[in-house]
C-alpha cells in the first residue's frame, strides 16, 4: 500500500505531457536516454530530467551501463499495475503517440542497418574476430558439458552468424535451423555447410524481431553472442520463447557486465554484457526460468571478458 503523500508524487510524475509518453514508449521495451532524446525530439537535459521523476517515483527504473544508462518500466508488482491501468486508458493510436512509436520504429531500423553494414564488412573474417575478447575454447566445452547427452528435433540458432553453433552441435540434432538478419553471414555460413556436406542444416535470412514463421517450430534455441546486439535483450528472448515447442529450452551465451564502451562503436554492442538480475527479468517476463547459470571467466588479456551460459526453460510449455 502507498501512503497519501507518496501516491500524489506518483500522479503527478505520471501526469504529465512528456512523462506520459515516455512511459507508452517504454512499454514498447527498455531504451537509452540517447534513444528516448531522439524520439521525443527534445533536449537530453529536459529528456534526464523526467525519466528523473519517473525514476524517483518507482514508475520506471534506471540501469546504467558505460557511458549510456537504459530505463524500462518497473517490475515491482505494484508500479507494474499502476502504469498498466494508466496505459491502459489512454488512447494509445493518438496521433502524438503514434507518431512516436513510429520515430521508436525509426530508431530501431537504424541500430539494425548499422549492426547489418558491421557484420556485412566483419562476415569473412567473424571465425577470426569472433574469439577476441572471449574464452572460447572453455565455452564451448562448457557448452558441450551442459547439453551431453543432449538430442534435439529441431535446434534454432538465432543470430547464427558463420553457423558456429550449429557446427559446434552438430551431432546433437536431426534439423538444425539458423537464422540471421546478414545475407554476408548467412553466405558465409551457407557455403562452409555445403562444403561439409551437412544435409540437415538450413541458413535463412531472419530477423528475430518477427520470428512469425518459426512459431512453436523448435526444442532448442540457441543465443550465442546475440542478445547484446539488441536494446532490449528481453524482447529478443520473448521471441525465441515463442519459438519453442512444448518441452523445450533455450540457451543464452553472453557476455557479463563490462567496461569495454569501444565494443560499441566498433563492433555494434548495444548493451555491456548482461547481469544475472537482469537475465532473471527478461526471463520472468518471457514465461522462462533459469534453471543454470555457469560463468566462464577469461583466463587471458585485461580486456577478456567474462561469458555466460544460462540455461532457460519455459515454464508454461514444460
Ligand atoms: C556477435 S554475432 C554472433 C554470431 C554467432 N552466434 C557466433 O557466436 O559466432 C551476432 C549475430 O547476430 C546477428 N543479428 C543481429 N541482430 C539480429 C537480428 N535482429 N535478427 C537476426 N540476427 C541478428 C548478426 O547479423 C550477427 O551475425
Amino acid at each position: 500500500m502507498t501512503n497519501l503523500r507518496e501516491m500524489v508524487e506518483i500522479l503527478r510524475s505520471a501526469g504529465e505531457f512528456t512523462r506520459l509518453r515516455l512511459l507508452a514508449l517504454l512499454a514498447e521495451g527498455e531504451l537509452s536516454v540517447k534513444d528516448l532524446t531522439e524520439i521525443l525530439d527534445q533536449s537530453q537535459p529536459r529528456v534526464s530530467r523526467h525519466l528523473r521523476l519517473l525514476t524517483e517515483s518507482g514508475l520506471i527504473t534506471r540501469h546504467a551501463e558505460g557511458a549510456w544508462a537504459f530505463f524500462r518500466l518497473s517490475d515491482e508488482l505494484e508500479s507494474a499495475a499502476l502504469v498498466e491501468h494508466i496505459l491502459g486508458r489512454l488512447n494509445l493510436e493518438d496521433e502524438l503517440l503514434v507518431a512516436d512509436r513510429e520515430r521508436l520504429a525509426a530508431v530501431r531500423r537504424d541500430h539494425q542497418a548499422r549492426a547489418a553494414t558491421f557484420f556485412a564488412k566483419v562476415a569473412k573474417d567473424w571465425d577470426r574476430l569472433r574469439t577476441l575478447h572471449a574464452p572460447d575454447e572453455a565455452v564451448e566445452a562448457a557448452i558441450q558439458a551442459m547439453l551431453k547427452d543432449k538430442f534435439f528435433k529441431t535446434f534454432l540458432d538465432l543470430g547464427t552468424g558463420t553457423g558456429r553453433m550449429l557446427e559446434l552441435l552438430a551431432d546433437q540434432y536431426k534439423k538444425g535451423v539458423g537464422l540471421d538478419a546478414s545475407r554476408e553471414m548467412i553466405s558465409v555460413a551457407r557455403t562452409k555447410f555445403d562444403k561439409a556436406g551437412l544435409k540437415n542444416v538450413q541458413v535463412r535470412l531472419a530477423d528475430i524481431s518477427d520470428l512469425t514463421e518459426y512459431r512453436d517450430s523448435a526444442d532448442f534455441v540457441m543465443l550465442h553472442q546475440v542478445l547484446h546486439h539488441f536494446d532490449d535483450p528481453g524482447i529478443a528472448l520473448r521471441n525465441a520463447q515463442l519459438a519453442l515447442k512444448q518441452g523445450g529450452a533455450i540457451m543464452v551465451v553472453d557476455f557479463m557486465p563490462h567496461k569495454l564502451e569501444f565494443l560499441r562503436e566498433e563492433q555494434a554492442h548495444r548493451r555491456l554484457g548482461l547481469s544475472h538480475v537482469q537475465m532473471q527479468a527478461w526471463a520472468r517476463s518471457a514465461q522462462l526460468e533459469v534453471m543454470q547459470a555457469q560463468e566462464i571467466p577469461h583466463p587471458g588479456p585485461d580486456d577478456g571478458l567474462t561469458v555466460c551460459i544460462w540455461h532457460l526453460t519455459d515454464k508454461e510449455k514444460n
